[in-house]
């Protein structure tokens, strides 16, 4: 599957197979993120790998109790660190997650970006130091469901030419 293949076809799966990721492919989909882009390569970010089913089922419960993510292989806990980055702390692990959002759907595996987060349960459960920011938790594993793609907005409404408003 090529970069655009796996953008075009990439869903949020809520629905998932009890089953554990390889750890040959969970190292291919961790090394995606290892390789992100970061603001001069300050490379600003954690990340907590968390594949115990009673830890998830207790991170599910801090993520708004959207248990459905307990049911993924692993769920990876990104992590911003602010004295790293003052300004870029969140965008760069952000760009961490998509890389390994896109290597996932690549190998056939489902994601989901979880937002909706208690931040200080998060850190409480998984030992976070305090100067740490929770910036997104990411479920990775087998696909149970097959959502139909959402829509977007149309290209001529979100993309202008030189300058706002022109059309493209
Ligand atoms: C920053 C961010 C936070 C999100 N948080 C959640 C979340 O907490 N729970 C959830 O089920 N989906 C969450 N999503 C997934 C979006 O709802 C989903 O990407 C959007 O509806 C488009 O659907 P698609 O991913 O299938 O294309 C989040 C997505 C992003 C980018």
């Amino acid at each position: 599957m090529d970069v655009l293949e796996a953008i075009r076809t990439r869903k949020s799966i809520r629905k998932f197979r009890p089953k554990p990721i390889p750890d040959e492919k969970l190292k291919t989909i961790l090394e995606a993120g290892r390789l992100a882009p970061s603001a001069g390569n300050r490379q600003p970010w954690f990340f907590v790998v968390v594949k115990d089913p009673e830890r998830k089922r207790v991170l599910a419960k801090a993520a708004d109790n959207q248990t459905f993510i307990a049911d993924a292989g692993v769920i990876v806990v990104a992590l911003g660190d602010p004295e790293a980055s003052p300004r870029w702390f969140r965008q760069d692990p952000m760009i961490a997650v998509e890389h390994m959002v896109l290597a996932a759907t690549d190998l056939g595996y489902g994601t989901c970006w979880i937002g909706a987060f208690d931040e200080e349960e998060v850190k409480r459960l998984l030992r976070v130091p305090e100067e740490l920011k929770v910036i997104a938790l990411l479920p990775i594993g087998f696909p149970n469901e097959s959502p139909l793609s959402k829509p977007r907005k149309p290209l001529k409404e979100i993309f202008f030419l030189e300058k706002y408003g022109e059309l493209f």
